[in-house]
């Protein structure tokens, strides 16, 4: 398994790769306008084996943040069901993170994450050290709160 940054040709693999595991999809111009504002912060694996695209991390800087802290923000993750559990997940969000810092100075980053998904709570707050801020109440469009977490990135530096 190879983890990389994306280039502009890994675009419509991680787009498929996140249609296959995640309700909440975007038109290939939101992943285009990442890769074209923020090149280092995203990061796709990639099974060298069959050389298809098996997971991916999404990820930008808050371009207006509202408290006037630079940091990041993860917009989407996710693995394919064959490759889960080898660790991956934790890689890409690792090497997002380190780059927000070293690339822009991010001092903290955050995501939303559907209070149901156990897996990914699992992930972010025991694995990762993500912190929960606050519930959103019917972040999602199917009426799902949402999980705003956070972890602080300043021991990075
Ligand atoms: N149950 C419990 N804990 C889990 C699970 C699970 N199913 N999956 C991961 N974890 C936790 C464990 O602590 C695990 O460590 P361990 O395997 O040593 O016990 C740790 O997270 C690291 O797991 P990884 O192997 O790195 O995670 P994986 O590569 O399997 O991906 C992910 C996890 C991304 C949540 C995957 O299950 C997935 O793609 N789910 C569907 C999409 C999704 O929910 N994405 C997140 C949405 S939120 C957002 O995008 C900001």
């Amino acid at each position: 398994m190879d983890i990389r940054p994306l280039t502009p040709y890994d675009l419509p693999g991680i787009q498929n790769t996140n249609i296959t595991n995640l309700p909440e999809n975007y038109f290939l111009k939101y992943y285009l306008y990442h890769y074209a504002s923020w090149p280092s912060l995203s990061f796709l694996a990639v099974d060298v084996a069959t050389n298809k695209t098996v997971g991916y991390v999404l990820a930008k800087m808050e371009e207006e943040p509202s408290d006037g802290i630079p940091h990041g923000h993860i917009t989407s993750l996710s693995v394919m069901r064959t490759h889960r559990r080898l660790g991956l997940a934790e890689k890409l969000m690792r090497q997002s993170q380190k780059a927000m810092v070293e690339a822009w100075g991010a001092k903290y980053v955050s995501l939303h994450v559907r209070v149901s998904n156990t897996a990914a709570l699992r992930l972010y707050r025991d694995t990762l050290g993500f912190d929960v801020e606050k519930v959103e109440e019917k972040y999602y469009a199917d009426g799902e709160d949402a999980y705003s977490m956070r972890r602080d990135l300043s021991f990075l530096i």
